[in-house]
């Protein structure tokens, strides 16, 4: 691993997504959130760690009355891909029976995150599920588990900033950029 810890937006190969084009994604996100929970009151859940910073912007964009909790789920140790396997961190502390609720997630990859969260989640009663994603690798997935808010559509590229992290690093950076391969090689 070669992170440059004392400026790591060196360690970006290629910017993907600026900060005003993603406020400006969130703005949009937001305003389709607000028509469509209008006269309710979701419980509106925050992914940890990677969606935080979406996930804030997003709820000021949302101008409704909205409960907010936060979920911790793991998939992917400290590695680029997908173990596949899920481990409960933090669980809800809301009771979903009978809510509306939207999660906010900063990527999909695989799916495997958001399949397992439906699945138990539904389990709980919940007047509804729905998922709203920054950044979706449709490709890498099939369709049925995609979301029903989709920020971008990203390829298959190791992505980091704005609350997505290599090792955790490079969560803090205000953009969305492609790792360079020599950060994460041997
Ligand atoms: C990342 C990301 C999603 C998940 C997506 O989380 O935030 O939750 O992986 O991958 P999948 O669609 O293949 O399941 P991670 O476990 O790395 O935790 P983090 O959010 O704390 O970085």
């Amino acid at each position: 691993m070669h992170i440059n810890t004392e400026n790591p937006g060196m360690d970006v190969e290629r910017l993907l997504f600026t900060e005003e084009q993603i406020a400006k994604r969130v703005a949009e996100l937001g305003a389709q959130l607000t028509k469509d929970y209008a006269g309710k009151r979701p419980v509106v859940v925050c992914i940890l760690r990677g969606a935080s910073f979406f996930f804030v912007d997003l709820c000021r964009q949302m101008k409704l009355d909205v409960e907010i909790d936060f979920i911790d789920v793991s998939s992917y140790g400290s590695g680029t891909q997908s173990s596949g396997v899920i481990r409960m961190v933090k669980d809800l502390d809301t009771d979903i029976e009978g809510r509306d609720v939207l999660l906010v997630e900063d990527i999909v990859d695989s799916g495997l995150t958001l399949k397992h969260l439906r699945q138990l989640l539904g389990t709980r009663s919940p007047a509804s599920i729905r998922v709203c994603c920054l950044l979706n690798k449709q490709a890498a997935h099939p369709v049925e588990l995609n979301c029903e808010y989709n920020g971008f559509e990203i390829g298959n590229e190791f992505v980091v900033g704005y609350g997505l992290d290599y090792a955790e690093h490079y969560r803090n950076l205000p953009y969305i950029g492609v790792l360079k391969p020599e950060v994460y090689a041997d």
